[in-house]
Protein backbone atom coordinates (compact mmCIF):
# COMPACT_ATOMS: atom_id res chain seq x y z
CA UNK A 1 0.00 0.00 0.00
CA UNK A 2 1.54 3.58 -0.82
CA UNK A 3 0.76 6.11 1.45
CA UNK A 4 -2.53 8.75 -0.30
CA UNK A 5 -0.91 12.39 -0.57
CA UNK A 6 -2.70 15.59 -1.68
CA UNK A 7 -5.97 15.61 -2.53
CA UNK A 8 -6.54 11.87 -2.01
CA UNK A 9 -5.99 12.27 1.44
CA UNK A 10 -8.84 14.96 1.22
CA UNK A 11 -11.36 12.92 -1.66
CA UNK A 12 -10.01 9.58 -1.73
CA UNK A 13 -10.56 5.89 -0.08
CA UNK A 14 -9.15 5.16 3.14
CA UNK A 15 -9.86 1.90 2.24
CA UNK A 16 -12.81 0.25 -0.07
CA UNK A 17 -16.38 1.81 0.62
CA UNK A 18 -14.71 4.15 2.84
CA UNK A 19 -14.20 7.73 1.81
CA UNK A 20 -12.60 10.74 3.46
CA UNK A 21 -13.87 12.64 5.50
CA UNK A 22 -12.70 15.78 3.71
CA UNK A 23 -13.90 18.41 5.94
CA UNK A 24 -12.67 16.95 9.16
CA UNK A 25 -9.27 15.75 7.86
CA UNK A 26 -9.34 19.58 5.82
CA UNK A 27 -9.40 21.26 9.22
CA UNK A 28 -7.52 18.58 11.09
CA UNK A 29 -4.59 19.40 8.65
CA UNK A 30 -4.79 23.19 9.06
CA UNK A 31 -6.85 24.26 11.94
CA UNK A 32 -3.92 24.56 14.33
CA UNK A 33 -1.27 26.59 11.97
CA UNK A 34 -3.97 29.37 10.51
CA UNK A 35 -3.63 32.63 11.48
CA UNK A 36 -6.66 33.54 10.69
CA UNK A 37 -9.69 30.94 11.11
CA UNK A 38 -12.85 31.20 10.09
CA UNK A 39 -13.54 27.50 9.29
CA UNK A 40 -15.13 26.69 12.65
CA UNK A 41 -18.93 25.98 12.38
CA UNK A 42 -19.68 26.62 16.46
CA UNK A 43 -19.62 29.55 18.23
CA UNK A 44 -16.65 31.05 20.28
CA UNK A 45 -16.06 27.68 23.05
CA UNK A 46 -16.11 28.95 26.27
CA UNK A 47 -13.04 29.02 29.04
CA UNK A 48 -13.57 27.24 32.24
CA UNK A 49 -13.72 31.04 34.06
CA UNK A 50 -16.83 31.65 31.78
CA UNK A 51 -18.32 28.28 32.97
CA UNK A 52 -17.63 28.81 36.74
CA UNK A 53 -19.52 32.17 35.96
CA UNK A 54 -22.61 30.09 34.53
CA UNK A 55 -22.24 28.21 38.13
CA UNK A 56 -19.82 25.18 37.93
CA UNK A 57 -17.85 24.74 40.92
CA UNK A 58 -13.90 24.19 40.06
CA UNK A 59 -13.02 23.74 43.20
CA UNK A 60 -16.09 20.80 43.83
CA UNK A 61 -13.90 19.61 40.81
CA UNK A 62 -10.85 17.99 42.76
CA UNK A 63 -12.45 15.49 44.48
CA UNK A 64 -14.03 13.79 41.16
CA UNK A 65 -12.60 10.43 41.11
CA UNK A 66 -11.48 10.17 37.40
CA UNK A 67 -13.79 6.56 36.62
CA UNK A 68 -15.72 5.61 33.70
CA UNK A 69 -18.53 6.87 35.51
CA UNK A 70 -22.17 6.38 34.02
CA UNK A 71 -21.02 4.51 30.55
CA UNK A 72 -24.29 5.77 29.08
CA UNK A 73 -24.19 9.18 30.94
CA UNK A 74 -25.08 9.47 34.49
CA UNK A 75 -28.70 10.12 35.45
CA UNK A 76 -27.88 13.64 36.27
CA UNK A 77 -27.16 14.72 33.03
CA UNK A 78 -29.63 12.42 31.09
CA UNK A 79 -32.53 14.06 32.86
CA UNK A 80 -31.11 18.05 31.96
CA UNK A 81 -31.01 16.74 28.55
CA UNK A 82 -34.83 14.99 29.00
CA UNK A 83 -35.60 18.84 29.65
CA UNK A 84 -34.51 19.92 27.02
CA UNK A 85 -36.79 17.77 24.46
CA UNK A 86 -40.38 19.16 26.46
CA UNK A 87 -40.83 15.92 28.34
CA UNK A 88 -40.88 13.92 24.59
CA UNK A 89 -38.43 11.92 25.72
CA UNK A 90 -37.27 10.38 29.21
CA UNK A 91 -33.94 10.09 31.09
CA UNK A 92 -33.82 6.44 30.12
CA UNK A 93 -34.42 7.59 26.43
CA UNK A 94 -30.78 9.01 25.99
CA UNK A 95 -27.25 7.85 25.28
CA UNK A 96 -24.51 10.58 25.78
CA UNK A 97 -22.21 9.90 23.31
CA UNK A 98 -18.48 11.29 22.72
CA UNK A 99 -19.98 14.55 20.62
CA UNK A 100 -22.89 14.12 18.65
CA UNK A 101 -20.32 12.49 15.75
CA UNK A 102 -20.63 9.52 18.14
CA UNK A 103 -24.55 9.88 17.94
CA UNK A 104 -24.28 9.90 14.11
CA UNK A 105 -22.03 6.46 13.99
CA UNK A 106 -23.83 4.96 16.56
CA UNK A 107 -27.80 6.02 15.18
CA UNK A 108 -26.22 4.81 11.94
CA UNK A 109 -24.21 1.18 12.53
CA UNK A 110 -27.20 0.19 15.02
CA UNK A 111 -30.18 1.47 12.29
CA UNK A 112 -28.39 0.80 8.64
CA UNK A 113 -27.82 -2.71 7.39
CA UNK A 114 -26.19 -3.86 4.11
CA UNK A 115 -28.80 -3.17 1.36
CA UNK A 116 -31.01 -1.05 3.06
CA UNK A 117 -32.51 1.87 1.52
CA UNK A 118 -32.56 5.10 2.79
CA UNK A 119 -32.03 9.21 2.17
CA UNK A 120 -29.39 11.07 3.42
CA UNK A 121 -29.68 14.92 2.96
CA UNK A 122 -26.58 16.70 0.69
CA UNK A 123 -24.79 19.12 1.17
CA UNK A 124 -24.76 18.11 5.31
CA UNK A 125 -21.75 17.44 7.40
CA UNK A 126 -21.13 14.53 5.46
CA UNK A 127 -20.42 12.22 7.90
CA UNK A 128 -23.75 10.35 7.84
CA UNK A 129 -23.33 9.88 4.18
CA UNK A 130 -20.07 8.44 4.11
CA UNK A 131 -20.79 5.87 6.99
CA UNK A 132 -24.36 5.02 5.29
CA UNK A 133 -22.22 4.32 1.74
CA UNK A 134 -20.02 2.47 3.69
CA UNK A 135 -22.31 0.55 5.28
CA UNK A 136 -23.49 -0.66 1.93
CA UNK A 137 -26.69 0.98 2.19
CA UNK A 138 -28.55 1.98 -1.43
CA UNK A 139 -28.34 5.61 -0.51
CA UNK A 140 -30.55 8.07 -2.04
CA UNK A 141 -28.89 11.65 -1.70
CA UNK A 142 -32.11 14.38 -1.46
CA UNK A 143 -29.91 16.88 -3.31
CA UNK A 144 -30.14 20.52 -1.65
CA UNK A 145 -29.44 23.07 -4.59
CA UNK A 146 -28.55 26.54 -5.68
CA UNK A 147 -30.17 29.04 -5.14
CA UNK A 148 -32.49 28.19 -2.33
CA UNK A 149 -30.26 25.03 -1.06
CA UNK A 150 -33.44 24.15 1.37
CA UNK A 151 -34.21 20.37 1.74
CA UNK A 152 -35.56 19.20 -0.62
CA UNK A 153 -38.90 18.43 1.12
CA UNK A 154 -41.62 17.56 -1.61
CA UNK A 155 -39.23 14.69 -2.79
CA UNK A 156 -38.09 13.23 0.72
CA UNK A 157 -42.13 12.85 1.32
CA UNK A 158 -42.74 11.07 -2.26
CA UNK A 159 -39.56 8.77 -1.93
CA UNK A 160 -40.82 7.71 1.96
CA UNK A 161 -44.56 6.94 0.32
CA UNK A 162 -43.45 5.66 -2.87
CA UNK A 163 -40.21 3.77 -2.47
CA UNK A 164 -40.20 2.95 1.95
CA UNK A 165 -36.81 3.59 3.26
CA UNK A 166 -35.73 2.75 6.21
CA UNK A 167 -34.44 5.43 7.23
CA UNK A 168 -33.89 9.18 6.33
CA UNK A 169 -31.04 11.10 7.44
CA UNK A 170 -31.57 15.26 7.90
CA UNK A 171 -29.21 17.42 9.09
CA UNK A 172 -30.97 20.33 10.70
CA UNK A 173 -29.98 23.23 10.97
CA UNK A 174 -27.89 22.60 7.61
CA UNK A 175 -24.91 22.39 7.88
CA UNK A 176 -23.25 24.16 5.84
CA UNK A 177 -26.46 26.07 3.95
CA UNK A 178 -27.30 27.16 6.88
CA UNK A 179 -31.14 26.60 6.72
CA UNK A 180 -34.06 25.01 8.70
CA UNK A 181 -37.01 23.04 8.05
CA UNK A 182 -40.28 25.19 8.95
CA UNK A 183 -41.93 23.11 11.54
CA UNK A 184 -44.91 22.01 9.02
CA UNK A 185 -42.25 20.52 6.77
CA UNK A 186 -40.85 18.19 9.71
CA UNK A 187 -44.58 17.13 10.16
CA UNK A 188 -45.28 16.50 6.71
CA UNK A 189 -41.99 14.31 6.91
CA UNK A 190 -43.32 12.46 9.86
CA UNK A 191 -46.31 11.84 8.81
CA UNK A 192 -44.88 10.33 5.43
CA UNK A 193 -42.56 8.31 7.81
CA UNK A 194 -45.49 7.06 9.74
CA UNK A 195 -47.48 5.67 6.77
CA UNK A 196 -44.56 4.14 5.60
CA UNK A 197 -43.11 2.55 8.62
CA UNK A 198 -39.60 4.47 7.99
CA UNK A 199 -37.45 6.28 11.00
CA UNK A 200 -35.72 10.37 10.12
CA UNK A 201 -33.07 10.90 12.16
CA UNK A 202 -32.20 14.32 13.05
CA UNK A 203 -28.58 15.87 13.33
CA UNK A 204 -29.95 18.96 15.16
CA UNK A 205 -25.84 19.49 16.66
CA UNK A 206 -27.60 23.23 15.37
CA UNK A 207 -30.61 23.19 17.28
CA UNK A 208 -31.42 26.44 19.01
CA UNK A 209 -29.12 28.66 16.94
CA UNK A 210 -32.37 29.20 14.98
CA UNK A 211 -31.89 33.19 14.28
CA UNK A 212 -36.12 33.31 13.89
CA UNK A 213 -36.28 32.53 17.93
CA UNK A 214 -36.50 29.37 20.25
CA UNK A 215 -38.17 26.30 18.26
CA UNK A 216 -38.83 22.80 19.23
CA UNK A 217 -36.74 20.43 18.10
CA UNK A 218 -37.40 18.07 15.25
CA UNK A 219 -37.67 15.20 17.57
CA UNK A 220 -40.71 17.06 19.84
CA UNK A 221 -42.63 17.77 16.38
CA UNK A 222 -41.72 14.77 14.45
CA UNK A 223 -42.66 12.46 17.64
CA UNK A 224 -40.51 9.37 18.90
CA UNK A 225 -42.33 6.80 17.30
CA UNK A 226 -40.99 8.24 14.12
CA UNK A 227 -37.65 10.43 14.82
CA UNK A 228 -34.95 10.53 16.70
CA UNK A 229 -32.28 13.46 17.19
CA UNK A 230 -29.00 13.86 17.73
CA UNK A 231 -27.28 16.50 19.30
CA UNK A 232 -24.81 17.91 21.62
CA UNK A 233 -22.53 20.86 23.21
CA UNK A 234 -19.95 21.58 20.72
CA UNK A 235 -21.37 24.39 18.70
CA UNK A 236 -24.41 26.26 20.03
CA UNK A 237 -23.21 25.96 23.63
CA UNK A 238 -19.61 26.36 23.14
CA UNK A 239 -18.14 23.45 24.42
CA UNK A 240 -16.72 21.55 21.77
CA UNK A 241 -13.75 20.50 23.83
CA UNK A 242 -15.90 18.07 26.07
CA UNK A 243 -16.63 15.75 23.24
CA UNK A 244 -20.26 15.49 24.78
CA UNK A 245 -23.20 14.67 22.36
CA UNK A 246 -26.06 12.23 22.75
CA UNK A 247 -29.12 10.35 21.14
CA UNK A 248 -32.32 11.19 22.12
CA UNK A 249 -35.41 9.29 21.06
CA UNK A 250 -37.87 5.79 21.53
CA UNK A 251 -36.00 3.67 23.92
CA UNK A 252 -35.26 0.46 22.24
CA UNK A 253 -33.63 2.46 19.39
CA UNK A 254 -31.57 4.22 21.42
CA UNK A 255 -30.25 1.32 23.45
CA UNK A 256 -29.71 -0.95 19.99
CA UNK A 257 -26.84 2.30 19.69
CA UNK A 258 -25.83 2.01 23.06
CA UNK A 259 -24.56 -1.31 22.12
CA UNK A 260 -22.32 -0.01 18.77
CA UNK A 261 -21.23 2.85 21.51
CA UNK A 262 -20.06 -0.60 24.13
CA UNK A 263 -17.41 -1.26 20.96
CA UNK A 264 -16.39 2.67 20.43
CA UNK A 265 -15.90 5.04 23.56
CA UNK A 266 -17.33 2.69 26.26
CA UNK A 267 -18.51 6.14 28.06
CA UNK A 268 -18.55 9.81 27.99
CA UNK A 269 -15.96 11.39 29.88
CA UNK A 270 -16.76 11.46 33.33
CA UNK A 271 -15.41 15.17 34.06
CA UNK A 272 -16.78 16.05 30.94
CA UNK A 273 -20.40 14.42 32.48
CA UNK A 274 -19.88 16.62 35.84
CA UNK A 275 -19.41 19.79 33.88
CA UNK A 276 -22.15 19.54 31.39
CA UNK A 277 -24.65 18.29 34.09
CA UNK A 278 -23.66 21.52 36.20
CA UNK A 279 -24.00 23.96 33.31
CA UNK A 280 -27.12 22.48 31.42
CA UNK A 281 -29.95 24.34 33.76
CA UNK A 282 -32.83 26.33 31.84
CA UNK A 283 -31.32 29.54 32.39
CA UNK A 284 -27.97 28.86 31.42
CA UNK A 285 -29.27 26.88 28.16
CA UNK A 286 -31.33 30.38 27.11
CA UNK A 287 -28.40 32.50 27.86
CA UNK A 288 -26.18 30.18 25.79
CA UNK A 289 -28.50 30.28 22.89
CA UNK A 290 -28.93 33.89 23.04
CA UNK A 291 -25.11 34.12 22.69
CA UNK A 292 -24.75 31.97 20.01
CA UNK A 293 -27.48 33.84 18.07
CA UNK A 294 -26.39 37.31 18.68
CA UNK A 295 -22.63 36.40 18.10
CA UNK A 296 -24.09 34.67 14.00
CA UNK A 297 -26.26 37.97 13.73
CA UNK A 298 -24.03 40.65 14.13
CA UNK A 299 -20.82 38.51 12.30
CA UNK A 300 -23.30 37.84 9.62
CA UNK A 301 -24.22 41.90 9.45
CA UNK A 302 -20.76 42.45 9.05
CA UNK A 303 -20.11 39.93 7.06
CA UNK A 304 -22.77 41.34 4.38
CA UNK A 305 -21.38 45.16 4.91
CA UNK A 306 -17.59 44.09 4.00
CA UNK A 307 -18.00 42.06 1.54
CA UNK A 308 -19.30 42.77 -2.60
CA UNK A 309 -21.09 40.11 -4.17
CA UNK A 310 -18.59 40.33 -6.70
CA UNK A 311 -16.52 38.11 -4.75
CA UNK A 312 -18.91 36.18 -2.51
CA UNK A 313 -22.65 35.83 -2.52
CA UNK A 314 -23.95 33.92 0.90
CA UNK A 315 -26.94 32.88 1.68
CA UNK A 316 -29.29 33.91 4.28
CA UNK A 317 -28.08 32.27 7.99
CA UNK A 318 -31.19 31.22 9.30
CA UNK A 319 -29.69 28.81 11.64
CA UNK A 320 -25.70 27.86 12.33
CA UNK A 321 -23.23 30.01 12.99
CA UNK A 322 -21.66 30.04 9.75
CA UNK A 323 -22.41 31.02 6.09
CA UNK A 324 -22.50 29.21 2.48
CA UNK A 325 -21.20 31.62 -0.08
CA UNK A 326 -20.94 31.59 -3.61
CA UNK A 327 -17.49 32.21 -5.23
CA UNK A 328 -18.95 33.79 -8.72
CA UNK A 329 -15.37 33.43 -9.89
CA UNK A 330 -14.08 30.24 -9.25
CA UNK A 331 -14.97 26.67 -9.59
CA UNK A 332 -12.32 24.54 -8.22
CA UNK A 333 -12.74 25.91 -4.76
CA UNK A 334 -10.11 23.59 -2.93
CA UNK A 335 -7.17 24.99 -4.91
CA UNK A 336 -8.55 28.62 -4.04
CA UNK A 337 -8.61 27.82 0.12
CA UNK A 338 -5.05 25.98 -0.38
CA UNK A 339 -4.11 29.36 -1.81
CA UNK A 340 -5.75 31.32 0.52
CA UNK A 341 -4.24 29.22 3.32
CA UNK A 342 -0.46 29.06 1.76
CA UNK A 343 -0.16 32.98 1.22
CA UNK A 344 -2.53 34.09 4.03
CA UNK A 345 -3.05 31.91 7.08
CA UNK A 346 -6.81 32.32 6.36
CA UNK A 347 -8.52 29.01 6.35
CA UNK A 348 -12.08 28.91 5.05
CA UNK A 349 -14.18 25.26 4.09
CA UNK A 350 -13.73 24.29 0.24
CA UNK A 351 -17.25 23.37 -1.13
CA UNK A 352 -15.55 20.09 -2.53
CA UNK A 353 -15.71 19.02 1.47
CA UNK A 354 -19.36 19.15 1.01
CA UNK A 355 -19.71 17.69 -2.63
CA UNK A 356 -20.61 21.79 -4.18
CA UNK A 357 -16.88 23.25 -5.34
CA UNK A 358 -17.68 26.78 -6.64
CA UNK A 359 -18.76 27.44 -2.65
CA UNK A 360 -17.25 28.31 0.22
CA UNK A 361 -18.10 27.98 4.28
CA UNK A 362 -17.37 30.42 6.29
CA UNK A 363 -17.33 30.35 9.88
CA UNK A 364 -19.58 33.20 12.00
CA UNK A 365 -18.65 32.12 15.50
CA UNK A 366 -15.68 34.05 16.60
CA UNK A 367 -16.05 36.53 19.02
CA UNK A 368 -17.16 39.90 17.72
CA UNK A 369 -13.75 41.68 19.09
CA UNK A 370 -12.21 39.90 16.29
CA UNK A 371 -13.87 38.88 13.58
CA UNK A 372 -13.64 42.57 11.60
CA UNK A 373 -9.90 42.15 11.47
CA UNK A 374 -10.59 37.94 10.66
CA UNK A 375 -13.16 39.33 7.94
CA UNK A 376 -10.58 41.56 6.35
CA UNK A 377 -7.68 39.32 6.29
CA UNK A 378 -10.01 37.37 4.45
CA UNK A 379 -11.62 39.82 2.03
CA UNK A 380 -7.70 40.83 1.15
CA UNK A 381 -6.58 37.13 1.45
CA UNK A 382 -9.82 36.62 -1.68
CA UNK A 383 -8.80 39.80 -3.54
CA UNK A 384 -5.37 38.29 -3.81
CA UNK A 385 -6.66 35.12 -5.30
CA UNK A 386 -8.49 35.95 -7.46
CA UNK A 387 -5.93 38.38 -8.76
CA UNK A 388 -3.67 35.21 -9.14
CA UNK A 389 -6.03 33.16 -10.69
CA UNK A 390 -6.85 36.01 -13.39
CA UNK A 391 -3.27 36.45 -14.11
CA UNK A 392 -2.79 32.30 -14.18
CA UNK A 393 -6.07 32.19 -16.79
CA UNK A 394 -4.69 35.04 -18.83
CA UNK A 395 -0.85 33.27 -19.56
CA UNK A 396 -2.41 30.11 -20.05
CA UNK A 397 -4.49 31.71 -22.93
CA UNK A 398 -1.86 33.73 -24.21
CA UNK A 399 0.16 30.31 -24.07
CA UNK A 400 -2.36 28.29 -26.05
CA UNK A 401 -2.60 31.58 -28.80
CA UNK A 402 1.37 31.02 -29.25
CA UNK A 403 0.88 27.57 -30.09
C1 LIG B 1 -24.01 18.53 11.58
C2 LIG B 1 -22.88 18.07 12.46
N1 LIG B 1 -23.04 16.95 13.17
C3 LIG B 1 -22.09 16.49 13.98
C4 LIG B 1 -20.89 17.17 14.13
C5 LIG B 1 -19.87 16.63 15.07
O1 LIG B 1 -19.69 17.51 16.15
P1 LIG B 1 -19.34 17.07 17.63
O2 LIG B 1 -18.92 15.65 17.60
O3 LIG B 1 -18.28 18.00 18.07
O4 LIG B 1 -20.61 17.26 18.43
C6 LIG B 1 -20.67 18.35 13.40
C7 LIG B 1 -19.41 19.07 13.50
O5 LIG B 1 -19.10 19.98 12.76
C8 LIG B 1 -21.71 18.81 12.55
O6 LIG B 1 -21.58 19.93 11.84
Amino acid sequence: MTAPSGREILLGEIRRGLRAFCLERWQSLHENYARVNLSDSGVAPLTLAELEELGLDLGGLRGLELGYGWTRGSPELRSRISELYGGEVGEGEILVTAGSAEANLAAAMSLVEEGDLVGVDVPNYMQVPGLVRFLGARARELKRTHPSWRFPVGEAVRFIEEEKPKVVFVCNPNNPTATVLRESEVEEMAEAARRAGALLVFDEVYWGSEQGGDRPSALEIAGKDVALSVCGLSKVYGMPGLRLGWLAGRRDLVERAWAVKDYVSIAPSILSDRIASTVLTRDNVAKLRKRAREIVKGNFELLLKTIDSDLLQPLPVEGGAFAWAKVPWAEDTLSLCELVFARRGVLVNPGECFENPGFLRIGLGQRQESFAASLRELVEALREARSTLERASLEAAAEVKGC
